[in-house]
């Protein structure tokens, strides 16, 4: 016996299963050819969704050698050209974070997808235009923040969620590097640029404070300042009710690497990052023996963050759940008050 089965698909019906079917590749456009670009790109080539498509720099020889490095077929000798081409899907901002709220403005009023660097910027009016343009012109943006998407992170969560710990009473989170002696034209040491350890690696630990206990009643800071004026070390405390604070400290003169320890009524988690970023964590409890996990390198989160980028586009979300404009506005602000406590002071942007 021939059993036939007969499909009758309309051609609408047909075209939104291919569609489901065939998974969208995004053209990223690289904008500022620096450091982590460098690094973020590496790691876009591992994701079957995404293509470096362009790239647009200040220089033409540094695009030119960007673009052939990875293999991106267009590239510009300024960032206009980059946002104004049509081919290109969604940009990722690298310059400096003194100049994010510039470039994402110029992104998003071309109807462009952002996945912008962390700092988002350098004060929280800066954060709020941006998100304000982003609601305006109905397009995707996002911190490149990548905590939130480790999964060191999650776990840590979800142990202090589940309960098993009691509650948090105490944190302690650092990082801190030292490769002096600095060349003083460097970004990291240029108030104007938003230079200094604050956001350029405090911000981590302070994100670690605010997504495990929330915003704190009171803020201390304290700045110590190198010769250029930016703070080459800072100190803070956030106070929570009930006795309970947060201690955190960010240097550019104490190779103290990235941790955070989370001290909690029955147990302790200790997370840590080695500088090429494999991660850690390990979970203690008096009298048990301590649970020890470990994540290589590779799971880290800036691949973690352009997929997060562009799962929000294939689901057409103006914003991460992962990373919510929302969670950028709460770290901006108490980075903010840090600077204002502490007498950290970017010129003309305050
Ligand atoms: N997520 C992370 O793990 C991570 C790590 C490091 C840095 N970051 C963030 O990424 C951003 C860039 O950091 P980076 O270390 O890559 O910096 P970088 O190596 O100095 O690169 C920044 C790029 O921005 C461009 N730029 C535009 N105007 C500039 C100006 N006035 N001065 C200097 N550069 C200018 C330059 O590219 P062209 O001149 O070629 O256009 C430069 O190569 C910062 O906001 C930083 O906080 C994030």
């Amino acid at each position: 016996m021939i059993i036939i089965f007969r499909f009758d698909v309309s051609k609408e019906k047909l075209s939104s299963i291919t569609k489901c079917m065939v998974k969208k590749v995004y053209n990223w456009g690289i904008l500022a050819p620096g450091n982590i670009a460098r690094k973020f790109a590496t790691e876009l080539q591992q994701l079957d969704n995404a293509h470096i498509y362009a790239v647009g720099s200040r220089n033409a020889q540094r695009a030119k050698e960007f673009a052939e490095e990875f293999g991106a077929e267009r590239y510009y000798d300024n960032y206009y050209d980059l946002v104004a081409d049509a081919e290109v899907d969604i940009i990722y901002i690298a310059s400096p974070h003194g100049l994010h709220a510039e470039h994402a403005l110029l992104c998003l009023n071309h109807q462009k997808p952002v996945l912008c660097e962390k700092a988002l910027a350098l004060n929280q009016k800066e954060v709020d235009s941006m998100i304000a343009c982003a609601h305006e012109n109905n397009v995707f943006f996002m911190e490149a923040f990548f905590t939130p998407h480790q999964p060191s992170y999650k776990e840590a969560k979800r142990v202090i969620e589940s309960g098993e710990l009691g509650k948090v009473k105490y944190i302690q989170g650092w990082f801190g590097f030292n490769k002096a002696p600095y060349d003083n034209s460097l970004r990291l040491m240029n108030p104007k640029l938003g230079g200094g350890a604050l956001l350029d690696i405090g911000l981590y630990p302070v994100f670690d404070a605010l997504y495990f206990l929330g915003e704190p009643d009171q803020i201390i800071g304290r700045a110590d300042f190198s010769e250029t004026g930016v703070d080459q070390g800072v100190s803070i405390r956030f106070d929570y009710p009930d006795g309970v604070t947060a201690s955190i400290f960010a240097s550019f003169v104490a190779a103290s690497g990235l941790g955070t320890d989370i001290f909690c009524e029955f147990g302790t988690l200790r997370l840590r990052r080695s500088s090429a970023v494999d991660q850690s964590l390990d979970v203690e409890r008096p009298g048990s023996e301590v649970k020890h996990y470990k994540w290589e390198a590779s799971v880290c989160g800036l691949k973690q963050e352009a997929a997060e980028a562009m799962k929000c586009l294939d689901e057409n979300r103006f914003e991460s759940e992962i990373m919510p404009h929302s969670m950028s506005l709460k770290l901006i602000k108490t980075l903010d008050i840090i600077r204002h406590k502490s007498g950290i002071v970017y010129p003309e942007r305050d």
